[in-house]
């Protein structure tokens, strides 16, 4: 009997790993154990429940306005004490957070098999996203798999010298999950649902047209996040026959400054963070998405809204070359002028969508677990 870890922290960790949990979980020669190090609270508690994921090791890590110094080293020392207990045969971590490379080095120091799920990833700017470029590079140094979601950015790892046979195309799983929540929503009572968000929605919110936004990036914190929630404001006050519809992140950083800019806008609906099935179902009603999310960015193509990537750069440069998202940046000139030439077209937006996903068919766990048993049961 093999024994895996999968470690994982914030929000897009866990919507990303559901499928290779419930797949892995399905094996019977593999002893399947998952620790979350709870960089997140809410928002991640709000991801288990929808997935039905079991935590067996809670690090219970996060702090009102964490800093990265906090979150490095709580986690590094707590999962020294996890690792010496179970001693895993793999440990498998999805992305670049601070918990996917904090486990990574953890497993690496005790040379513990790494599996990393979504690798290849590059902006190639350190700074941005920030650190997440820099904790992606380094798991990927110490990872012995590297699950990469395209061609892309498997040769993105190949130009970096990592060892070819340690590299798999395999899709994003994110694809896996959110066509599980499509299902779950087509057979779902829509009344049931918005029941859940009745307090923030606006009334007739199946007919009214809106534009749903998400932005957290620590990268834009200040000056630039500034710049970019004064585009929003104008952009909401002359378009008023649209409602902008915005769950605020629940980082300080980002909820002070939305709140005050924002909340006095008539068309703007600032609201919690949605769980899953929420906000994929916002997603599946909306006119297009104004995001700096990596995870919206893949999401987007199912319901084929078209997204402006408030981001100077993107690892996802997939969903730009396919054409239905457009990196727009925190120049508010910029935002403006792309909104309006895509909300003028938005009648034909389904032309942007004319490329298969880039990000995969909904089959990547199936494809991971098989290659982790092939690496692990030889
Ligand atoms: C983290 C990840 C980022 C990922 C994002 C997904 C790092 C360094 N950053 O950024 O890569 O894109 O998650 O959302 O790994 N908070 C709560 N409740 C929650 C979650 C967060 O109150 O459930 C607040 C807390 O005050 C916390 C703060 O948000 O201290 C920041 O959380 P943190 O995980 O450090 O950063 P994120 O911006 O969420
Ligand atoms: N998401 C969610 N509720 C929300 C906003 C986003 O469930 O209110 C989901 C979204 O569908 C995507 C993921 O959270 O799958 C993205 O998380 P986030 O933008 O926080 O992180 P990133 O993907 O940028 O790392």
């Amino acid at each position: 009997m093999k024994n895996i870890l999968i470690v994982l922290g914030t929000r897009p960790e866990a919507i990303k790993l559901a499928p290779v949990i419930i797949e892995l979980k399905k094996q019977n020669n593999i002893e399947t154990l998952v620790c979350s190090t709870g960089q997140h609270r809410e928002m991640l508690k709000q991801v288990l429940e929808i997935f039905q994921v079991k935590i067996d090791f809670d690090l219970d890590l996060m702090k009102p306005n964490q800093n990265l110094y906090d979150i490095t080293s709580t986690s590094l020392i707590k999962l020294k004490v996890i690792f010496n207990k179970i001693k895993p045969d793999m440990v498998v971590v999805q992305g670049d957070t601070t918990t996917a490379f904090t486990a990574s080095l953890a497993a690496f120091y005790k040379k513990i098999k790494v599996a990393h799920v979504e690798a290849g990833l590059r902006s190639y700017n350190v700074f941005s996203p920030y650190p997440e470029e820099a904790n992606r590079r380094f798991i990927s140094i110490m990872a012995d798999l590297n699950f990469a979601p395209t061609k892309n950015s498997a040769k993105n790892l190949l130009d970096e010298g990592v060892d070819r046979k340690k590299i798999y195309v395999t899709g994003n799983t994110v694809v896996d999950s959110i066509i599980n929540i499509k299902k779950q929503l087509n057979s779902l009572n829509i009344k049931k649902l918005k029941e859940t968000t009745k307090d923030y929605l606006p009334e007739k919110f199946d007919n009214e047209k809106f534009i749903l936004i998400t932005l957290h990036r620590r990268e834009k914190f200040g000056v630039e996040l500034e710049k970019m929630l004064q585009a929003i404001k104008e952009i909401a006050i002359a378009n008023p026959h649209y409602n902008f519809i915005y769950p605020v992140h629940l980082n300080p950083n980002v909820k002070m400054p939305v709140d005050k800019k924002l909340n006095n806008i008539d068309n703007i609906y600032l609201i919690p963070p949605q769980d899953y099935l929420s906000f994929i179902y916002m997603m599946s009603k909306c006119v297009m998405i104004l995001t700096d999310s990596g995870g919206v960015q893949e999401e987007c193509y199912i319901f084929k809204k078209p997204i402006l990537v408030l981001r100077d750069v993107t690892e996802r440069n997939e969903a730009i070359k396919a054409g239905y998202a457009f990196l727009v940046g925190s120049n508010p000139t910029k935002i403006k002028k792309y909104f309006n030439k895509i909300i003028k077209s938005i009648e034909t937006h389904e032309n942007l969508f004319k490329q298969p996903n880039p990000f995969g068919d909904g089959h990547s766990a199936i494809k991971i677990v098989k290659i982790i048993k092939q690496n692990l049961i030889k």
